[in-house]
């Protein structure tokens, strides 16, 4: 597995002809780093479960380079899907849509619909463009990270985690720290009404604005099979406490104006709700560098961004 360091265009029209070449290629996004492969080869498919250590039957993302593709992948589309596209691709979020014929089952994990998202991260627009002018239409990319475990949103984290599994023919590219910081908000089209299945940087406010319609949060309870929504998730090794009461050794994460309870260790003090998103992931994996064995984290007050840390937050100290 190479890293390449802020890839130039040359090097990035060899990954994506890697990809074209079934080899993965993990990538920066803006929410957080993908591991990607042609989403229309089976094998190379495959090989991201293997890697990830992730059961086969969870759906994989496919990411485009536009809104172009859309029809490709995706039928009957209602018309607030296409609104919303319109209005937030390139951007932090995935439609659910019912799948054309090209979403397979080992994409879809069988199911009738398929997740769709164009990232504005200008590596992953470069790199999907690239392998669309070599006749790919798309990459299919769940985090760079092994199943179960926090999302990586540096190379440095990627290659920390995946780099054992990844082959010599596979590479990272490096775009520096993701600027949002928790995955993508996905939203599932498929009925009249949008549904919010994981709540991320596009907000309720922002997609019921857009489309003029109420939007379901069906996030804690749908039926539709997101790995996200199983209990233990996002964890860390260490023991994620959620509340105020940090213990001496304890690391500790809250917003900058929560003071530090005195002997523990503050990962991250953020100064406000986008910096505590970018932060946070990072702050967890801190936590395991140094071996700690309980993290406690101030729950987040307010909606948007706040409520995706507070969902997120929630499956990382649920089940161990
Ligand atoms: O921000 C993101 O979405 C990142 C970057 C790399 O794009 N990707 C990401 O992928 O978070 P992943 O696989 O870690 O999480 C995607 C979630 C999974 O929980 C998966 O089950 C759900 O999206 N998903 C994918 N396709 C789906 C589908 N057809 N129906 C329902 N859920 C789907
Ligand atoms: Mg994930």
């Amino acid at each position: 597995m190479e890293i390449i360091n802020n890839p130039t265009h040359d090097e990035i029209k060899k990954a994506a002809k890697a990809l074209k070449d079934g080899h993965l290629v993990a990538f920066p996004t803006e929410t957080v780093y993908g591991l990607g492969a042609d989403a229309t080869n089976e094998k190379a498919v495959s090989r991201i479960y293997s890697v990830k250590g992730r059961p086969s039957d969870h759906p994989l993302i496919v990411h485009i380079s536009s809104i172009n593709l859309l029809e490709k992948w995706a039928i009957d589309i209602q018309e607030y899907a296409i609104q919303l596209a319109r209005d937030f691709w390139p951007g932090p979020m995935t439609l659910i849509l019912k799948r054309s014929a090209v979403a397979k089952d080992y994409i879809t994990g069988g199911q009738s619909n398929v997740g769709l998202r164009v990232p504005s991260q200008p590596i992953a627009l470069a790199l999907l463009a690239e392998f669309e002018k070599n006749g790919g239409i798309g990459v299919a990319a769940p985090s760079a990270n092994l199943f179960g475990a926090v999302s990586p949103t540096s190379a440095g984290d990627v290659g920390e985690e995946l780099g054992a599994y990844l082959n010599t023919t596979d590479l990272i590219l490096d775009g520096g720290r993701c600027s949002v910081g928790v995955e993508s908000t996905i939203i599932d089209c498929t009925k009249p009404h949008p549904d919010l299945l994981r709540p991320g940087a596009i907000t309720v406010e922002m997609i019921e604005k857009t489309t003029g319609l109420k939007i379901f949060s069906s996030f804690t309870k749908s039926e539709i099979r997101v790995s996200g929504l199983l209990e233990s998730h996002y964890s860390p090794k260490a023991k994620v406490i959620i509340g105020k009461d940090a213990e001496p050794g304890d690391g500790f994460i809250a917003m900058a104006n929560q003071a530090t309870p005195a002997g523990v260790i503050r990962l991250a003090i953020p100064e406000n709700i986008e910096e505590f998103a970018r932060d946070f992931y990072s702050a967890l994996r801190e936590g395991d560098r140094r071996g700690l064995k309980k993290i406690t984290v101030v729950n987040p007050d307010g909606e948007g961004l706040a409520a995706a840390i507070r969902d997120r937050l929630s499956k990382a100290a649920s089940g161990k």
